[in-house]
């Protein structure tokens, strides 16, 4: 009897610490970010000098604090009331950043600095159409929620665009300080994008950008 419920407790045992792989290999594992480091960084104006498109990407991956750096500059969140690195129109925040690796497809959530997965896929070669995009280590989406822009009109199409485009200049900025190469991208098959992201009907993808460690 006793022999029995030391097995049970080592099954037990045994069951939970294979839990976390299990939930790996199911999609299951969402990815907590390090905190981003604000105090680094080169001098703007040499920054602004340097910023540049560039289409060639070593396939390295590229660090966690890397990535959490990367998105707290595109759109994180720098103030106590919400507000964001990143102006957007009416405070509306409608951009959500999808986050395309080779392990995954997530979707970054600057509240809690963490990476929610969507999808246990590459789907990095469907995120535009230059060949370089299933290369590099990392292609961001620049994604509307509709659910919390205004209705159809001009100006919500503009406002998107413009939202997307100050995210993708800080994006730029970053990749200029940390020497990565960088490029945002319009040349996109949206409605291929759209399903393999499994997206909804009130989701738009407005750009894409590729970043990664450039050619040695
Ligand atoms: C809205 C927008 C869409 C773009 N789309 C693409 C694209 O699909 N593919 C690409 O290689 N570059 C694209 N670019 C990058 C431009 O080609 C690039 O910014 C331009 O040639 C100027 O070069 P620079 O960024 O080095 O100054 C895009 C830029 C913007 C702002």
């Amino acid at each position: 009897m006793k022999m029995r419920s030391s097995l049970r407790k080592h099954f037990a045992c045994l069951v939970l610490s294979f839990f976390p792989m299990m939930a790996l290999a199911q999609g299951l594992a969402d990815i907590q970010l390090p905190p981003p480091q604000m105090d680094g960084g080169r001098p703007l104006m040499q920054v602004l000098k340097d910023r540049k498109s560039t289409r060639e990407f070593r396939p390295d991956k590229l660090p966690m604090q890397t990535l959490s750096n990367l998105l707290w500059a595109g759109f994180g969140i720098n103030r106590p009331d919400g507000r964001r690195t990143a102006p957007s129109a009416s405070n509306k925040q409608e951009i959500d950043i999808y986050v395309a690796t080779a392990d995954a497809l997530y979707v970054y959530d600057a509240k809690t600095n963490r990476l929610h997965v969507l999808l246990r896929e590459d789907v990095r070669v469907k995120t535009g159409t230059q060949p370089f995009v299933g290369e590099a280590p990392v292609n961001l989406i620049y994604v509307a929620d509709l659910a919390k822009t205004g209705t159809d009109s001009e100006e919500r199409d503009m406002d998107m665009g413009a939202d997307t485009g100050v995210i993708a200049e800080n994006v730029y900025l970053f990749c200029a300080s940390e020497g990565l190469s960088t490029v945002v991208r319009g040349s996109i098959d949206r409605v291929t994008l759209s399903k393999a992201m499994t997206l909804r009907a009130n989701q738009r993808i407005v750009l894409a950008q590729t970043v990664g460690y450039p050619p040695r």
